[in-house]
């Protein structure tokens, strides 16, 4: 499928998704985020595809909601914009693929949310976050609220929030908002080695345990565990764990199958 705003490629068993809007610094707009929706179910069905990295093009991976669209917003219009980026990054948190996001430059506000949407976060040295909303009269829209004090606490979510402060790289890392910082040229073959790792492993395996940890972490303790060993027992009608298990015990090369 063609896009405006997006380039998809599959390589292998990886999808690069790559947010490109070059004269808005890949801020998202509606348009842009329709696009990231159908993206997102493009992926969802392609059988072939293990694993999926979010990039931006040019310095700035997303430097936000678009501004210019709203500016003008009414109250309906604010709550309909939210919805359609909760609605976008919650179909990216859910989807049964594992997302890396590859954070080559600005990933603020917007930005910052659709890399916290993404399984794991690597960051180039370039890249700087935050959730700059209340120095423009807003508060975070798409889940920075929420999934910025689930990463990093209570306490330093809401010094980011309040004080609309950029942090740098390494400032990221400190804090856990970010796995791992590395030289701008090699973001994305750091993050194409993560995500063929990962390809490697059982995907059915790899999809149930983030659907796990992420329900595990809205749930009580006794709860989660027993949806563990729901999805555990799941494992074991799988032919990738028969095979990965026969493969470890004749010591012959595993080969999934995704069945
Ligand atoms: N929306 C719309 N346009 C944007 C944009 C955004 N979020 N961010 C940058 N742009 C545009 C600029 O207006 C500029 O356009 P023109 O060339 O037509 O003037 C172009 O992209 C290049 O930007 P700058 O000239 O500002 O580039 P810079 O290198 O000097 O600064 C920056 C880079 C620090 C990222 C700066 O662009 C900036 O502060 N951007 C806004 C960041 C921001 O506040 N993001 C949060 C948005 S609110 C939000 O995201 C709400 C939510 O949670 C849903």
């Amino acid at each position: 499928m063609e896009y405006k705003n997006i380039v998809l490629q599959m390589e292998d068993k990886v999808a690069v998704l790559t947010i490109s809007r070059p004269k808005a610094l890949n801020a998202l707009n509606s348009e842009t985020l329709k696009e990231l929706d159908l993206a997102i179910d493009e992926i969802a069905n392609d059988d072939k595809i293990y694993a999926v990295i979010i990039t931006g093009a040019g310095k700035a991976f997303v430097a936000g909601a678009d501004i210019t669209e709203m500016k003008d917003l009414d109250v309906m219009g604010g709550r309909r914009f939210g919805n359609l980026g909760n609605k976008v990054f919650r179909k990216l948190e859910t989807l049964e693929k594992p997302v890396i996001a590859a954070v080559n430059g600005f990933a603020l506000g917007g930005g910052c949310e659709l890399s916290m949407a993404c399984d794991i976060r690597i960051a180039s040295v370039k890249a700087k976050f935050g959730q700059p909303e209340v120095g423009l009269g807003i508060t975070p829209g798409f889940g920075g609220t929420q999934r910025l004090s689930r990463l990093v606490g209570l306490g330093m979510a809401k010094e980011l929030i309040y004080t609309a402060k950029i942090i740098n790289a390494e400032e990221a890392l400190r804090i856990g908002l970010v796995n791992k910082v590395v030289a701008l040229e090699d973001l994305l073959v750091e993050a194409k080695a993560l995500a063929n790792t990962i390809a490697g492993q059982a995907p059915i395996a790899v999809s149930l345990c983030k659907a796990a940890i992420n329900k595990g972490m809205q749930l009580d303790i006794d709860s989660a565990l027993s949806y563990e060993s729901e999805i555990f027992g799941e494992c074991f009608s799988t032919e990738d764990q028969s095979s990965g298990m026969t493969a470890f015990i004749e010591k012959t090369e595993k080969c999934f199958k995704n069945k």
